[in-house]
């Protein structure tokens, strides 16, 4: 039976009526496969699973895409009842940032470049509501995606830096049949544009075949992403960046280190992100919670 807690002292109460390991999965809901897969390893790995839904509002930095964020929580708790989790934690902004709120937590290097650069603020917002989530579920073991992965580097270093006694979890980004990995905003493309988007997993996998055949060049694997995204007239680039995957520094001279390749690209109006790790191979989740962000 899944029971849903509304209220952050229930769930506090009910965390500490909880024996045995927990595993939390955090969503802002519109819940697809990619969620589920999380929620499926923290199934197997765990005693309890808790799933989170809540649209944080304070890591949009546009009052529309807050507001243009779907929200299908009905169909959410279901498909989360369905995969088998114990509770499910759906906090309103009022319980999770009352009046007067003036805390927020700041992880500052790696929060930096890249999305914190496109989106000024977002990361903070994201470590704040993802720190007040551990402390509210007090999890053993959290799970997040590789498709967010600058996210991953930003939790797992604020989780070593504020000694907070939860293993992460990394797991495999989920893919459609294109390519395109799953995110809540792909229903946000129309036809033509979600036509348009598989492009972003083919410049990936193009540049990441050049790197297995022996391209070591962070400016010539960019070139060739570049490049096979300049062939979709309707992918506006925002940025290509070849960066060392514990730290995200940009790598600009030739090395056999891996790489993680990010990529975010505008398409009729949404702003999608995806990356890989070069070589291809490591981008599975052994290799992923070695290689992205602190180890540890
Ligand atoms: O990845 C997300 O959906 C969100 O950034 C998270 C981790 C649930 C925090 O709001």
């Amino acid at each position: 039976m899944t029971q849903q807690i509304e209220s952050t002292d229930a769930m506090m109460m009910m965390r500490r009526a909880l024996a045995g390991s927990v595993g939390v999965v955090m969503t802002m809901g519109a819940l697809h496969e990619g969620h589920l897969s999380l929620v499926e390893a923290a199934r197997r790995e765990n005693e309890h699973v808790i799933a989170t839904i809540f649209v944080n509002p304070t890591q949009f930095n546009s009052g529309d895409d807050f507001t243009n964020y779907p929200r299908t929580l009905e169909r959410d708790i279901d498909l989360l009842a369905r995969a088998g989790v114990d509770f499910v934690f759906t906090p309103t902004a009022a319980q999770m940032y009352p009046p007067r709120y003036q805390t927020h937590v700041e992880v500052e290097i790696v929060s930096a470049g890249l999305e914190g650069e496109s989106r000024p603020g977002h990361f903070r917002g994201v470590s704040t509501v993802v720190t007040k989530l551990l402390n509210l579920t007090q999890p053993t073991r959290a799970y997040f995606g590789q498709k967010d992965a600058q996210q991953v580097v930003v939790i797992r270093q604020m989780v070593r830096d504020l000694s907070v006694p939860t293993e992460i979890v990394v797991c495999p980004t989920e893919r459609e049949i294109d390519g395109l990995a799953m995110s809540s905003r792909n229903v946000r493309l129309s036809v033509p544009h979600r036509e348009a988007a598989g492009v972003i997993f083919r410049a990936l996998r193009t540049a990441a075949q050049r790197y297995d055949a022996g391209e070591r060049h962070p400016v010539a694997l960019r070139d060739t992403a570049l490049t096979v995204l300049a062939s979709e007239p309707l992918a506006e680039v925002d940025y290509v960046a070849l960066c060392d995957p514990r730290t995200l520094f940009g790598v600009h001279d030739r090395t056999d280190d891996p790489m993680l390749m990010l990529v975010a690209v505008m398409i009729g109006g949404v702003r999608l992100i995806d990356n890989a790790l070069l070589p291809w191979s490591l981008n599975e989740r052994a290799a992923l919670s070695l290689h992205l962000g602190v180890s540890g």
